[in-house]
């Protein structure tokens, strides 16, 4: 009998239907005349509970082996549940244990702090709050695929080993090409591998923005959804190492336009999360954080904030709040402003454009007043930045000399300046960290427990 998954049951399950189960034990419970255990296959947070009457043939031997951990699959009849919460429960008429679990299994019942899951990542998934996280993290994904695929955009590829430091922010992890029968294997042999990729200089890439651009002259709208590196030596709950990034890429499009698909874009996810988990969702509203449903409907059924930069700073200044570091016109935003205009003052997502164009990356377009670029960031209540955005420079000659106030060979980027020699559009996009954005839908606070491996300093231990 083709097994059936446990959320189905649970919908869609019926007294008298006859059907197989496969998953592993939460609990059990012995009783006189029978028992109880709680099977849990990862398609939803609850577990289906298996009636064990001490008629079934081997009651006694097959109980023994039903720890919590043990993985097995019972076929039987669904009956009516008397107990709370649960429409129906399962009488088991044969069950088949295929791994055992003693009592070193790590999981037993009492509850974990996520410092200890963390350090026991390949069990973490069998708990009801990272279950969870993984099935709206799942759940996300596709929403982003439905979202840019409804509206035309092409998904694409582009490459994870790369020669640019896009964000010329210098946070690059250097990829090195080893011959594998010559590695060194003792301190005294170590050689230097410096940055070398068969003879040139390689990075695992931080964004893939520059070559989006390249494929959304060809095709005007498209999209990425791929791994991303930062090597960010910082012990923070919101940055990673490794991390998944969202860039749409837009041409024939200003800065206006990125900020509409940026709003249309979030609310579209959040809506299509509720749908699709919401037993998952609540259970975040309950367990995590109150606020988790009160900010998808705020994110649903509100505009975001939008204010310049030059005017975020005169806000910023006006606040009540003493902050650590100076507000001052040139300066870049600290998280503690984020979080004032997002939490305290807006009380939603905001979008800040028009930095100083000294604090941004050489690709974005020079504003009217020459002082500015047109960037945009989406900040977040209790997130802070979200998503990071721009129209691009379009301009040849403008672009030239941006590249070369930030020191940026233009050899190295010359197919890059030949985008704006030929047939050269205003274009615009931005890229949305897909750990934070599970973040903030999840109310989770540490962004290591919305991906599965996380990888940052000091944790690569499998
Ligand atoms: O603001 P960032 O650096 O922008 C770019 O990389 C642009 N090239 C994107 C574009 O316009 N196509 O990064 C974008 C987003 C941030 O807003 C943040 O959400 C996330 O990526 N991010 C990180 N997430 C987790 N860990 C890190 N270390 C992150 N660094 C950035
Ligand atoms: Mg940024």
């Amino acid at each position: 009998m083709t097994p059936k998954r446990i959320a189905e049951i649970l919908r869609q399950g019926n007294p008298d239907d006859r059907l197989t189960i496969q998953g592993w034990v939460r609990t059990k419970r012995e009783l006189k005349g029978f028992s109880f255990m709680e099977v849990n296959d990862g398609s939803c947070l609850a577990s289906l509970q298996v009636v064990l009457d001490r008629e079934m043939p081997q009651y006694e031997q097959v109980l023994k082996s039903l720890n919590t951990g043990a993985s097995v699959e019972v076929e039987g009849v669904l009956v009516a549940s008397p107990a709370k919460g649960q429409r129906v429960e399962l009488k088991a008429e044969k069950v088949v244990v295929y791994g055992e679990a003693d009592e070193n299994y790590p999981l037993q019942k009492k509850r974990h702090s996520f410092e200890f899951l963390r350090t026991i990542a390949h069990w973490r998934s069998r708990t009801n709050t990272l279950g969870a996280v993984f099935r709206v993290r799942n759940a996300c994904s596709a929403a982003v695929h439905e979202f840019f695929q409804q509206r035309g955009f092409l998904w694409v590829h582009t490459p994870i080993i790369t020669g640019n430091d896009c964000e010329g922010a210098g946070e690059l992890l250097a990829v090195t090409s080893l011959d594998l029968q010559n590695v060194p294997r003792t301190k005294e042999q170590a050689v230097d591998y410096s940055q070398d990729f068969f003879g040139k200089p390689a990075y695992l890439t931080v964004s893939g923005q520059l070559e989006a651009e390249v494929m959304a002259m060809a095709f005007g709208n498209v999209y990425t959804f791929g791994p991303t590196f930062r090597a960010e030596n910082s012990n923070t709950s919101r940055h990673l190492a490794e991390f998944w990034m969202i860039e749409p890429e837009m041409a024939f499009c200003d800065l206006e336009g990125n900020m509409d698909l940026a709003e249309q874009f979030l609310q579209f996810v959040f809506k299509s999360v509720l749908e699709k988990c919401p037993e998952d969702m609540e259970f975040f509203n309950k367990r995590i954080n109150d606020t988790v449903l009160a900010t998808a409907d705020n994110i649903i059924n509100n505009q975001f904030e939008r204010v310049t930069y030059t005017e975020a700073i005169a806000l910023l200044e006006k606040a009540p709040d003493k902050f650590e570091f100076p507000v001052e016109w040139g300066l870049d935003l600290q998280s503690e402003h984020e979080r004032y205009l997002a939490e305290k003052l807006f009380k939603k997502p905001v979008i800040v454009t028009d930095y100083p164009l000294e604090i941004k990356a050489f690709y974005m377009r020079v504003g009217d007043d020459g002082k500015t670029v047109r960037a945009m960031d989406v900040l977040a209540p209790n997130i802070g930045e979200i998503i990071g955005g721009s129209q691009r420079e379009e301009r040849l000659d403008i672009l030239e000399n941006r590249m070369q106030s930030h020191g940026i060979n233009p050899e190295e980027l010359w197919w890059y300046l030949d985008l704006r020699r030929f047939g050269s559009v205003p274009h615009a996009g931005f890229g949305l960290g897909f750990e934070r954005l599970v973040q903030f839908m999840t109310g989770m606070g540490n962004i290591r427990d919305v991906i599965p491996f996380p990888r940052a300093p000091l944790s690569l231990d499998f």
